[in-house]
């Protein structure tokens, strides 16, 4: 049972295997928090876990009751105006100009499995009794509107979902100005603040601040879940670290401008909500209409963040993402863009190919530059047919040869976007995003297409089908290198103009959608600029994204730590790429730079036609590595052991679910002098089974040992020591970015 209803006291406990989460209809119809948590027992009455007491000077919502002030309840949905000061999750005007609403309980439903979002990306169950939904009904007599609250319980998955819908049934028109997927209202404020923060070549740093009195909020206003904040939070106790304590993460499942805030009040209890981003949104729900938010997934975990991490890994590898490749190992692939940047010809990627092929590369795929007449970043955007002069056998002609290699073809688009010097701009120039009689600012050189409108996903809907159609790909990298300014459309109405980003986030998905399912055999990555909209909504359609346009080994150790605290190795595009690296100039081996890529859908980013036969002989080997590897990385449980926001190290190791087998990464990013002992303590084997565990050096496996899982668990294992290797051996390598690959392998 995961849903336990109490009619009488229309009490609502929703339990998951280790979370109950328990809600209550208030007197005046609307929904109050009981309580979200550890699981605990059912019982017929959790009355008391609300305690409803006159404060001084508060608004109460009857005048008969001094004591039933908004203001002080915990709720669950709350409404604007009534007495409560805080921050609503929804705020909706009226054709008379009232933005005051009275939505109470209708009725409640409860049913196995879970609904379909309408356009919009969501979890979802293979089987009905992988979930049981909770539908409240609320239901405002005057505007005659219906507002359902959906909750969904994955018991195993140990996940909430959340979302909300309003059905507009009466005569007049609605705006919604606000209209968040969830809100929450915990007891009380001890609580720290964890986001995914940071900019274009350094997403998802982890941020951790203690709440503060008033509103904290992360945001995207950019049309785009965004480089700069990751649609994620997460509140936990102050003790909490990777293995114990609570943690509580949301999650939103959308790739647009969103908000996730929380607000402390004067009595310091916290309130949470997420959801699209009400600054410079208003969307007119005309009467018979209905309007759905995107979803958000809670988590709870009381063993700290790993736990948390892991039950997001599973749930959104398994029941987010979709299609053939869900399950599928990815293919190792070589991208030219840093290779090649635009200047490439037919023959140079062949050249490419065919050592590709050599290596054991499964994957080649072409980056921007293919189309119109793109010699660089200002041309030919939207203009989706090959360039002659770099291809003069078409995308046809090469996808053809590259398959006769023995290897499989994918290709670069960037969809959404327009240069003003393209063919399609000077037909279409209202196809982009603007404001008339405004200037037009650019972004990389480029504008962005106007995605809500149908003939613009009907054009890119047909020349890039027709692409992939007629060539051999396998794989489609779909990227997005610019954020939307310039708000405006020329299709839609003058008081629809605030519902363009949504609008257009809903077109992105849309085109997806029927790519996707004209394609099921095409792999999808999904990029924007790197890891500007590395979302769980892009996650539905593409299973996998490239998380960051900085490939240096070392940045990469923060940018996959924080992305790993939501998203799956499966999900994370990285690659080894060539050194001095091209972002940060930083020269780091071949070993750290494979040991960091390794954990996560590994690929190269090089010119491998300049390799020397020692440096293609590594790389050989280290694929023939990963493949016999990449089913654990892929499948295993991931767990983080030493974070690179707290010391010169970093480390991490994925274990397989039956925990007969395991890798461990180890980074040191400076050389430390005479450092003294250091050991590494594993986490997830099995205290009962012996492991034989093996080092890789010089692209072999040398065992080092037999250990017990408990000793490995609970003392570690002791780290061989660089220093004194450097000193013994007279090494002359750099000794800054190191790093260490281990294997365990149970006997
Ligand atoms: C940004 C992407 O993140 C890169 O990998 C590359 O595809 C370029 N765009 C191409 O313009």
């Amino acid at each position: 049972m995961s849903i336990y209803v109490n009619e009488e006291l229309k009490e609502f406990h929703l339990q998951t295997k280790n979370s109950s989460y328990i809600i209550k209809i208030l007197k005046n119809g609307e929904i109050g928090q009981l309580y979200y948590g550890k699981k605990i027992k059912h019982k017929q009455n959790f009355s008391n876990l609300l305690k409803i007491v006159p404060t001084p000077a508060s608004v109460c919502e009857f005048e008969e009751d001094p004591i039933f002030s908004l203001e002080n309840i915990k709720q669950d949905y709350p409404s604007y105006g009534k007495g409560d000061f805080r921050q609503p999750a929804y705020h909706i005007e009226q054709e008379n100009g009232s933005r005051i609403t009275e939505f109470s309980f209708h009725s409640f439903k409860i049913y196995s499995g879970k609904p379909k979002l309408l356009g919009l990306p969501a979890t979802y169950v293979e089987n009905e009794d992988e979930a049981k939904t909770l539908e409240i009904k609320l239901f405002d007599k005057l505007l005659n509107a219906e507002l359902i609250l959906y909750y969904s319980t994955f018991y195993d998955y140990d996940t909430i979902t959340r979302s909300v819908k309003i059905i507009n049934k009466g005569i007049e028109n609605l705006y919604l100005d606000r209209f968040m997927s969830f809100s929450i209202d915990m007891f009380d404020s001890d609580y720290e603040m964890v986001q995914l923060s940071g900019t274009w070549a350094r997403e998802r740093h982890m941020y951790r601040t203690s709440f503060r009195p008033g509103i904290q909020s992360i945001e995207s206003t950019r049309g785009a879940s965004s480089h700069h904040q990751n649609p994620f939070l997460a509140i936990c106790r102050k003790n909490t670290d990777e293995f114990n304590g609570e943690v509580y993460g949301f999650s939103l499942v959308y790739s647009g401008s969103f908000l996730a805030q929380i607000e402390v009040d004067h009595y310091k209890t916290s309130r949470i909500m997420m959801g699209i981003n009400p600054f410079d949104f208003k969307w007119k729900l005309e009467k018979n209409k209905e309007f759905q938010s995107p979803e958000a997934v809670l988590v709870y975990s009381d063993s700290g963040f790993n736990k948390m991490s892991q039950i997001y890994h599973k749930f959104y590898r398994e029941r987010l993402a979709r299609g053939k490749y869900r399950d599928k190992i990815r293919p190792i692939l070589i991208n030219n863009w840093e290779a090649t940047y635009f200047n490439f010809t037919e023959e140079k990627i062949l050249d490419m190919a065919k050592e590709a092929k050599k290596l054991g590369i499964e994957l080649f795929v072409l980056d921007d530059g293919w189309f119109g007449k793109r010699d660089n970043d200002r041309s030919s955007l939207g203009d989706w047919f090959e360039y002659e002069k770099k291809l003069p056998n078409g995308i046809k002609g090469l996808s053809e040869k590259i398959v006769e290699l023995g290897l499989q073809f994918g290709l670069w688009f960037e969809p959404e976007m327009i240069s003003r010097d393209s063919e399609l701009f000077r037909k279409h120039p209202d196809w982009a995003i603007q404001v008339e009689n405004r200037k037009l600012a650019t972004g990389r050189n480029q504008f962005v297409l106007d995605m809500s409108r149908k003939e613009v996903r009907d054009y890119l809907y047909e020349t890039i089908s027709e692409i992939l159609k007629n060539s051999k790909i396998s794989y489609v990298k779909w990227d997005m290198n610019r954020n939307i300014s310039n708000i405006g459309s020329y299709k839609l109405d003058k008081d629809r103009q605030q519902e363009l980003l949504h609008r257009y986030i809903l077109g992105v998905y849309e085109l997806y959608d029927r790519l996707t399912t004209e394609f099921p055999d095409i792999l999808f990555e999904s990029c924007a600029g790197g890891g500007g909209r590395f979302d769980p909504g892009m996650l539905y359609y593409a299973p996998q994204g490239w998380i960051s346009d900085d490939t240096d080994a070392i940045e990469r150790l923060k940018i996959q730590y924080g992305t790993s605290i939501v998203y799956p190795l499966s999900s994370m595009g990285s690659h080894v790429s060539a050194v001095p690296n091209h972002q940060v100039r930083r020269v780091t081996s071949i070993e750290t730079r494979t040991n960091v890529a390794l954990f996560g859908t590994f690929g190269y980013e090089l010119d491998i036609t300049k390799m020397n036969e020692q440096e293609k002989d590594i790389i050989k080997k280290d694929i023939e590595f990963f493949k016999n590897y990449r089913e654990l990385i892929f499948k295993g449980d991931f767990y983080r052991l030493l974070s690179p926001f707290e010391s010169n190290e970093t480390s991490w190791m994925v274990v397989s679910n039956d925990k007969k087998e395991a890798i461990l990464g180890y980074y040191q990013v400076l050389f430390e002098p005479n450092p003294g002992f250091k050991k590494i303590r594993f986490c997830g084997l099995d205290e009962n089974l012996e492991y034989e565990i093996y080092i890789r050096k010089n692209q072999e496996l040398e065992k080092i040992g037999e250990y017990n899982g408990d000793e490995l668990i609970n003392f570690g294992l002791i780290l061989e020591q660089d220093y004194i290797r450097v000193f013994l051996e007279e090494i002359t390598e750099n000794g800054d970015y190191n790093s260490k690959l281990f294997i365990l392998k149970a006997k």
